[in-house]
C-alpha cells in the first residue's frame, strides 16, 4: 500500500531539530519565569470572525492564507495564523484585562496557507508574550529586552538586528494615509499590480513592497514621522532611551510597518541575513486599539512572537548547536552481569535524583559484554558506569570515561557520585 505522507508544508521534528526545540523551549520558559510571566493556553481552532476582526480583512494573512472550515455543527472555524488575537479574545472574555496589567505568554502552532519554503511552513511554531494596562514605553522595552536576552542565551545575538519604527496613533496614521493614497496614485500607472491594488486597500503596505522599482519609486512618498504628534514621539524617544540604556543596539526603519493591521505606535522586527528570504526571526509592536476593537473595555496592549522554526535555522547556520546535544546521553550505566540489573538500576535513581540536569541512560537489552560496551560507545556518553561481579563483590563501582578521555578506575560505591560531579 502506499505510505500517507504528511501535509505539504508541515513537518516531524525529531533528533537534533527536537533537541535543539527542547532547549529553547527551556531557555524560553526559564526567561518567562524569572520575568513573571503567566502562560496563557488558548485554542487552536477559533471563529473565523476574531481573526478577519482583530488581523484586518485586507491583510494576506486574512484575504489568503487561513485554513478555514465548517465544523459538522455548521460553525466557522480557523485554524489560527497568529497568537495575539486568541490571547485578547480569551482575555476579554474570561475577565482578564479590565483595569488590571497582565503579562501572558504563549506557544504553539499556527496556521498560513503560504508558498512552503525554507523557514515558511504552514504548519509553524511561535513563542510570544501580550502584555496588557501599561501605556508607557518601558514595557515595550521590558519586551524587547526579553528577545534580546532569548538570543544571547542561544549564541545568536551577533547574528540578528533590532529594526524599530512608530506607526503613530490611528488619526495620525490616517492623516499620513490620506497623503500617502495622493502620492501613489500620483505614480499609479509604474507600480506593479500588487501595489496599485494596495492603494485601495491598504496603501502602507505598499512601503513594505520588496519590488526594487516600487522601492525606488517610493523616495520621495511622504513619511509618517512628519505626521506625528508629541505624545506619540514622546512614546517613541522614551523606547529608544530605554533600549539605549539597556544596550541594546537599534536601527530606525522608516518603511516598517508589519503585515497585520492592529499596531499602532511602536512596531519591531528582530531581522538576520543568515537565512534567506526569510529573515525575520521575531516580529511585535504595540496594538492600544485592539481590545477594543475585539468587544472588550480599551486597554493597551503590546507583545512580540518568534518563529521556532526560523530561530533554530539560524542556531544551526551561525553554528552555535551546543556539542552535548550531539550525544544520547552524559551518562551510560551497565551492569556487567545479570545479578548487578537491580542494583545499577537503583544507582541509576540515585544519580538522576543528585544530578537532574544530567541524561542518564540505562543499558537494556543485555546481550554479550562486548555488545554491551559498543551500545555504550554508539550512545556517545561522557562516562561508562560499570557494576559487575569484581565491583560487587568489594562494593565499589568502575567509571570509565570514554570518548578517549582518561583512565577508567574504581571508586568505592559510598563515594560515586561525587567522583562523577568532580
Ligand atoms: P508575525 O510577524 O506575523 O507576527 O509572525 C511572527 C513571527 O512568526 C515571524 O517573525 C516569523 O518568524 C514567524 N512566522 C510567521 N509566518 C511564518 C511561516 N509561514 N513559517 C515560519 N515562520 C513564520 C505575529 O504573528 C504577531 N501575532 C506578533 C505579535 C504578538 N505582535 C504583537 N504581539
Amino acid at each position: 500500500m502506499k505510505a500517507i505522507k504528511a501535509v505539504r508544508g508541515m513537518y516531524d521534528s525529531y533528533g537534533m531539530d527536537s533537541r535543539l526545540w527542547g532547549r529553547l523551549d527551556r531557555a524560553w520558559g526559564q526567561i518567562m519565569h524569572a520575568h513573571a510571566y503567566d502562560q496563557l493556553r488558548s485554542p487552536i481552532v477559533e471563529p473565523v470572525g476574531l481573526f478577519a476582526r482583530a488581523i484586518g480583512e485586507v491583510t494576506d494573512v486574512v484575504e489568503k492564507e487561513m485554513y478555514v472550515f465548517e465544523d459538522r455543527g455548521g460553525e466557522k472555524l480557523a485554524l489560527r495564523p497568529e497568537g495575539t488575537a486568541g490571547v485578547v479574545r480569551a482575555g476579554i472574555e474570561q475577565g482578564l484585562l479590565y483595569n488590571q496589567i497582565q503579562k501572558f505568554w504563549y506557544a504553539g502552532p499556527m496556521y498560513r496557507y503560504e508558498r512552503p519554503q525554507k523557514g515558511r511552513n504552514r504548519q509553524f511554531h511561535q513563542m510570544g508574550a501580550e502584555v496588557f494596562g501599561l501605556n508607557g514605553p518601558d514595557i515595550d522595552v521590558e519586551l524587547i529586552e526579553i528577545t534580546a536576552q532569548l538570543w544571547r542565551e542561544l549564541g545568536i545575538l551577533d547574528g540578528v538586528t533590532l529594526q524599530l519604527n512608530t506607526l503613530g496613533q490611528s488619526e495620525e496614521r490616517a492623516a499620513f494615509r490620506g497623503q500617502l493614497v495622493e502620492f501613489l496614485n500620483s505614480i499609479r500607472s509604474q507600480l506593479d499590480e500588487d501595489s496599485q491594488r494596495r492603494i485601495d486597500t491598504n496603501p502602507l503596505r505598499v512601503l513594505d513592497s520588496k519590488n526594487p522599482d516600487t522601492q525606488a519609486l517610493l523616495a520621495n512618498a511622504p513619511v509618517l514621522s512628519d505626521f506625528l504628534g508629541e505624545e506619540s514621539i514622546a512614546h517613541f524617544e522614551g523606547l529608544k532611551a530605554g533600549l539605549e540604556s539597556a544596550g541594546i543596539r537599534y536601527e530606525i526603519n522608516p518603511k516598517l510597518v508589519r503585515g497585520l493591521d492592529y499596531y499602532n505606535r511602536t512596531v519591531f522586527e528582530w531581522v538576520t541575513d543568515h537565512l534567506g528570504a526569510q529573515g525575520t526571526i521575531c516580529g511585535g509592536g504595540r496594538y492600544d486599539g485592539l481590545v477594543e476593537q475585539l468587544g472588550g473595555k480599551a486597554t493597551p496592549g503590546v507583545g512580540f512572537a518568534l518563529g521556532v522554526e526560523r530561530v533554530l535555522l539560524l542556531i544551526e547556520a551561525m553554528e552555535q548547536i551546543p556539542s552535548d546535544l550531539g550525544r544520547d546521553a552524559d551518562i551510560y550505566m551497565m551492569a556487567a552481569t545479570d545479578a548487578a540489573e537491580g542494583q545499577i538500576r537503583a544507582m541509576a535513581r540515585e544519580l538522576r535524583a543528585a544530578q537532574p540536569e544530567l541524561r542518564v541512560a540505562v543499558h537494556h537489552g543485555g546481550g554479550s559484554f562486548k555488545s554491551r560496551m559498543k551500545k555504550a560507545d554508539r550512545s556517545g556518553a561522557q562516562m561508562l558506569v560499570l557494576l559487575g561481579d569484581d565491583e560487587l563483590a568489594a562494593q565499589t563501582v568502575t567509571l570509565k570515561p570514554m570518548q578517549g578521555q582518561g583512565e577508567q578506575r574504581q571508586v568505592a560505591q559510598a563515594e560515586w557520585i561525587t567522583q562523577i560531579k568532580s
